[in-house]
C-alpha cells in the first residue's frame, strides 16, 4: 500500500471511545494522522475535546473529527472522499454484554451493519488494511485456560455482543481470503483492558451501571457505589475468584499501532490474521481487589455474592504470536492499571458526564 507523503491517515471508528481514544494519542504520537468518526453513543462532546486537547499537549498534533454512523454510508463517503485514508481501526460497535442479552437485535443490526458498511466504503476507495477490535469472547470454553489462537472459536458465543465478534470475523476472513476487495485483515483480539492515560485526563467512563470489574472498584473506591459484588467465591482456582488476563489500555493502544504500522509496512501477512493482546498472566477478583487497595490507599469494601451467568472460572492469552508477528509485548502491571484507573476516577469522579 502506497502512502501520500510520508503521513499515514488512519481512520479510526469509535475513535472517541475508551481504547479508540487511547489509540488515537498513540498514533498521533507515531506520527501518523488520525481521522476519528463516531456517533457518540457511548461517548459525547467532552471526550472528544478533552482527548484533543490531550493529543495537543502530548503530541503537537491533532486529530479530524467527524460525527456521525459508520452505518450511514452517504455520510461515510463523504468521510472517505475528504480524506485519503490509508487504513482503518474499527472499534464502532455495541459492546456491553448484558444489554446484547436484553436486546440482540439492537446488537445484530448495529455491530453488523457498520462492519459491512465501512467495508463497502473502502472498496470503493480502494483502502485495504483493516485492524478489527475482536475479543477473546469469540473463543470457546475448550477445557483449557490459556487461549492461543487455534483455540476453536465458537459458533455462538456467551452473549449476542460476542457473537458479534464471531459473525464479524467470519465475514473478514472470508473476504480477505476470497481476495474480493484485496482487504488484508489483523483481527486484535483482547483479552481485559483496563486503566487510564497516565495523565488523568482520559479513561473508561462506562454509562450507568458498570459492567465491567475495575470500573465498578474505582466509582466504589470514589464513592458512587457503597460497594463491588464480587460474583462468586467458590470457582475452582486458588482463592476461589475469576481469573482473567487484564491489559492496561495504553498497552493495547500500543499493540493497535504496531498492527496498522505492519500492514501499511510490509506485505508478508496472510490476508486474515487473528492475534491474542494480553498480558499471558491471570489475576484473581481478589488479587485485583488488592492492587487496588494499594493504588486508592484504602479498603475497598466489597460482598461475596452469587457467581454471574456465563462466567468462566479461568482464561488468560497465549501471547507468542503477538509478539512474532509484531513485536508486541505488555510493558505495564496489574499496579500500573490500578493506580491509573484510579488517578483517572479520582480526577472525574463522574467520568466525562461532569
Ligand atoms: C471480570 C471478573 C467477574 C464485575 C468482559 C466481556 C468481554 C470483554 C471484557 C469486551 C469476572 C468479576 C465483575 C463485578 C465481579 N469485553 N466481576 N464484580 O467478564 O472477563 O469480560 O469484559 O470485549 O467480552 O465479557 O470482564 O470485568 O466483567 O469481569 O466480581 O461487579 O470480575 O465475575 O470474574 P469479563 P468483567
Amino acid at each position: 500500500m502506497e502512502c501520500e507523503g510520508n503521513m499515514s491517515r488512519i481512520l479510526i471508528t469509535g475513535g472517541a471511545g475508551f481504547i479508540g481514544s487511547h489509540t488515537t494519542l498513540t498514533l498521533l504520537g507515531a506520527g501518523y494522522d488520525v481521522i476519528i468518526v463516531d456517533n457518540l453513543s457511548n461517548s459525547s462532546h467532552k471526550a472528544v475535546d478533552a482527548i484533543g486537547a490531550l493529543a495537543l499537549r502530548e503530541t503537537g498534533k491533532q486529530f479530524t473529527f467527524y460525527e456521525g454512523d459508520v452505518a450511514d454510508g452517504a455520510f461515510l463517503r463523504t468521510v472517505f472522499e475528504k480524506n485519503k485514508i490509508d487504513a482503518v481501526i474499527h472499534f464502532a460497535g455495541f459492546k456491553a454484554v448484558g444489554e446484547s442479552v436484553a436486546k440482540p437485535a439492537k446488537y445484530y443490526v448495529n455491530n453488523l451493519l457498520t462492519t459491512l458498511t465501512l467495508l463497502n466504503t473502502m472498496k470503493e476507495f480502494g483502502v485495504t488494511g483493516f485492524v478489527f477490535s475482536s475479543s477473546a469472547t469469540v473463543y470457546s470454553d475448550p477445557g483449557i485456560t490459556q487461549y492461543d489462537e487455534s483455540t476453536t472459536r465458537v459458533g455462538r458465543a456467551s452473549s449476542p455482543y460476542g457473537t458479534t465478534k464471531v459473525i464479524q470475523e467470519w465475514i473478514l476472513e472470508d473476504i480477505a481470503k476470497s481476495g474480493d476487495l484485496l482487504l488484508k485483515v489483523i483481527s486484535l483480539r483482547y483479552f481485559n483492558p483496563v486503566g487510564a492515560h497516565s495523565s488523568g485526563e482520559i479513561g473508561e467512563s462506562p454509562q450507568g451501571i458498570p459492567n465491567n470489574l475495575t470500573p465498578f472498584i474505582t466509582q466504589v473506591a470514589v464513592g458512587k457505589r457503597d460497594f463491588l459484588s464480587v460474583f462468586g467465591d467458590d470457582y475452582p482456582t486458588p482463592d476461589g475468584t475469576c481469573i482473567r488476563d487484564y491489559i492496561h489500555v495504553t498497552d493495547l493502544a500500543e499493540a493497535h499501532y504496531l498492527a496498522v504500522k505492519r500492514l501499511l509496512e510490509t506485505n508478508d501477512l496472510p490476508e486474515f490474521d487473528g492475534i491474542n493482546i494480553g498480558s499471558g498472566k491471570g489475576y484473581s477478583v481478589f488479587e485485583v481487589i488488592a492492587a487496588f487497595d494499594k493504588a486508592v490507599g484504602k479498603k475497598i469494601p466489597y460482598k461475596v455474592v452469587s457467581r454471574r451467568d456465563g462466567d468462566l472460572a479461568e482464561f488468560t492469552a497465549k501471547t507468542e504470536k503477538a509478539q512474532k508477528l509484531l513485536g508486541f509485548t505488555t510493558k505495564l502491571t496489574i499496579g500500573d492499571m490500578a493506580k491509573d484507573a484510579w488517578n483517572w476516577q479520582s480526577k472525574h469522579p463522574n467520568g466525562f458526564d461532569e
